[in-house]
């Protein structure tokens, strides 16, 4: 079994969108102080790309959900392995995602966090796989709508592996 990425998206495609998303993001905060919060591991890179070239104050916080195990397809079940460290109330919250997939992560997160009392909570995501929706979410920012594939890269993994390309990719498992 051998592992082929082939390049989908350049990493000046994506530094070029990422900078149109923030500008979106000053326009739409100004006047606020945003509160990003990076569900790790995934969106790390995307939310560090972001955050440089957002103008208004920023403040961080980081959360860790598994929807996935090692296999390509969603499991269906959202654990919480490490929770937010600062509370959300009266805060402007966005939730930067690297991907929405079957929607599943995103519709329990911003439903929870929610509960939690931001003045506002809206989500950003790199990608978007559509075609694959299951739960309905309401995604405020996207980066690029993808086909119906399998990405690694800036910051996406597969089996914990590739997060550290610079690109994004299409992942193939060839039987040889
Ligand atoms: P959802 O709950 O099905 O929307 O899954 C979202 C999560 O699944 C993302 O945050 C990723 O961690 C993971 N995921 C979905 N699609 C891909 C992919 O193409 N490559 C890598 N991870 C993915
Ligand atoms: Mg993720």
């Amino acid at each position: 079994m051998r592992e082929e990425i082939n390049v989908l998206i350049k990493q000046e495609d994506i530094v070029a969108r990422v900078k149109e998303l923030a500008e979106q993001i000053n326009h739409d905060y100004e006047g606020k102080t945003l509160h990003l919060i990076c569900i790790l591991k995934g969106s790390v890179f995307f939310t560090c790309e972001l955050a440089k070239y957002i103008k208004v104050p920023v403040t961080i916080d980081f959360m860790s959900v598994s929807s996935y195990g090692n296999a390509m397809t969603s499991s269906g079940s959202i654990t919480i392995n490490q929770d937010l460290t600062m509370n959300l109330e009266g805060r402007d919250v966005l939730i930067v995602e690297d991907i929405v997939d079957s929607g599943r992560t995103l519709a329990y997160l911003a439903h929870m966090l929610e509960k939690r009392g931001p003045a506002s909570l809206h989500i950003c995501t790199l990608l978007d796989k559509p075609q694959c929706r299951i739960s309905e979410v309401d995604v405020a920012y996207t980066g690029f709508v993808i086909d119906d594939l399998f990405v690694v890269g800036f910051g996406l993994d597969y089996a914990q592996k590739y997060r550290n390309l610079p690109y994004i990719g299409v992942l193939e498992i060839k039987e040889d």
